[in-house]
């Protein structure tokens, strides 16, 4: 077989067989195949897509590129759960320890933040002392006490996906929907949960700017997901405006136990609902329904908020900081952007406030980059809300107070301000099942 062929099949929109899949990954991770043919089948992919036996096939083949986790030590279903990636999104904070407190057994590996967009694993380093990095033991024995553990991803899970992906960064190719598909999937298949719950976004912070596009998206990723054996669902959720109010690693983890504990900000709240009732919906709890009142249940009688604190402790950190905020390490420098107009805010650019934020030192600029916790912002008027002359729209916090001008200069051309109430946007667009979509 030459990968030579192989391009030049997909090149003319054919299908590549199971064996030629295996071929060009095996080939690709062993290094028999250079980064120059790989890029070319990567674009030739890029516009001539895969069918949906392709996609799995590839996804397949990726995951068990490396180690395939295996969680059966863990009694019970364990859910997994994935965002494709916004701004301000720190679920995952929220809901696992939800799903944990109502019976569900949440043992995840997260990633760092990409680009614009935050990760978890960043989130939870600003907890001082808590690991991230846990032996598998220790991993399986924290999900097995408290029901939940959130780890950094094991440097051996799916490395076809990290050589493909740093080559999809430079050659353009990020955007296609079967690499992203594979890409996500084969990760959470080598993870090794029974069931999948998947956050697809939406919007101008999301990598789908489109509805359809993230409906097909997300059901590429629900085929895969089913296919492999697994119990998939997805959300279509908001990304054109940042979710919640809190930007960066430390504020991030803030607003997120103050939706744990019952005052958290609305929309944050809504979507981490909707998100924990489908993860209990999928480990077989009962109807979303029942599912969503046990969710909210959590919250009100502080079940899921103290499973927070006894996954944080297991995991040598300090959970004094979750009761008393002042406990975490402070930004320096503050700022605030004030309105220079009355009216409403009538958009706002998630991608460039996401852009915002890395400025200010909350995300990498660089690979080698390292992070200021303390560091983002806090936004005061979102999409939808009056603003008056001289409002403060933002609050900026850094440690280095020469980012600050550039840092507000993007904020403002992120936010638009205009005279009429724009319309309200939903949440939640849809919700993809196997062989079936729920528009909202
Ligand atoms: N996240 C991933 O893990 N892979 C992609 O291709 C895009 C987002």
């Amino acid at each position: 077989m030459r990968m030579y062929d192989l391009i030049a099949k997909k090149k003319h929109g054919e299908m590549l067989t199971d064996e030629e899949i295996s071929f060009m990954i095996d080939g690709y991770v062993k290094g028999e195949i250079a980064d120059y043919q790989m890029s070319a089948m990567l674009m030739a992919i890029w516009f001539k897509g895969m069918n949906d036996h392709e996609i799995t096939e590839l996804t397949k083949v990726m995951a068990k590129s490396g180690d395939m986790v295996d969680l059966s030590p863990i009694e019970g279903k364990k859910v997994d759960k994935h965002s494709t990636g916004g701004v301000g999104d720190k679920t995952t904070l929220i809901v696992a320890p939800i799903v944990a407190a109502c019976g569900g057994k949440v043992a995840k590996m997260s990633g760092r933040g990409l680009g614009h967009t935050g990760g978890t694993v960043d989130k939870l380093e600003a907890i001082p002392g808590y690991r991230t990095s846990l032996s598998r033991e220790d991993f399986f024995n924290t999900v097995k006490k408290c029901g939940v553990s959130l780890i950094g991803q094991s440097g051996n899970l799916a490395p076809a996906d990290k050589k493909l992906y740093a080559l999809r960064d430079v050659t353009a190719t990020v955007d296609s929907i079967p690499l992203i598909a594979s890409s996500i999937m084969s990760k959470k298949l080598a993870a090794g949960s029974d069931c999948i719950l998947l956050d697809v976004k939406t919007g101008s912070g999301a990598f789908m700017k489109t509805l359809d596009d993230s409906i097909k998206l997300a059901q590429t990723m629900v085929t895969i997901g089913e296919g492999a054996g697994r119990r998939t669902v997805a959300l279509i959720t908001d990304m054109d405006t940042p979710l919640g109010y809190g930007i960066g690693n430390s504020l991030e983890v803030i607003e997120s136990m103050d939706v744990l504990k019952g005052k958290g900000p609305e929309d944050l709240t809504e979507v981490s609902l909707q998100l924990a009732a489908n993860m209990l919906y999928l480990v077989g709890k009962g109807s979303i329904e029942e599912c969503r009142a046990m969710a909210e249940k959590s919250i009100e009688d502080g079940s899921a908020f103290e499973t927070f604190c006894t996954m944080v402790r297991e995991q040598g950190g300090d959970d004094s900081v979750l009761k008393d905020y002042s406990k975490f390490p402070q930004a320096p420098y503050t700022a605030e952007v004030k309105a220079d107009s009355d009216g409403f805010v009538t958009g706002m650019d998630a991608e460039k406030i996401g852009i915002t934020s890395v400025i200010l030192g909350a995300g990498r600029e660089t690979k080698e980059s390292d992070i200021d916790f303390a560091a983002g912002l806090v936004i005061h008027k979102k999409y939808g809300d009056a603003v008056k002359k001289g409002d403060s729209l933002v609050t900026l916090y850094t440690s280095k107070e020469d980012k600050l001008p550039d840092a507000e200069k993007l904020y403002r051309e992120a936010v638009m301000i205009g005279d009429a109430k724009p319309k309200k946007m939903p949440l939640v667009f849809a919700r993809v099942e196997k062989d079936k979509v729920e528009k909202y």
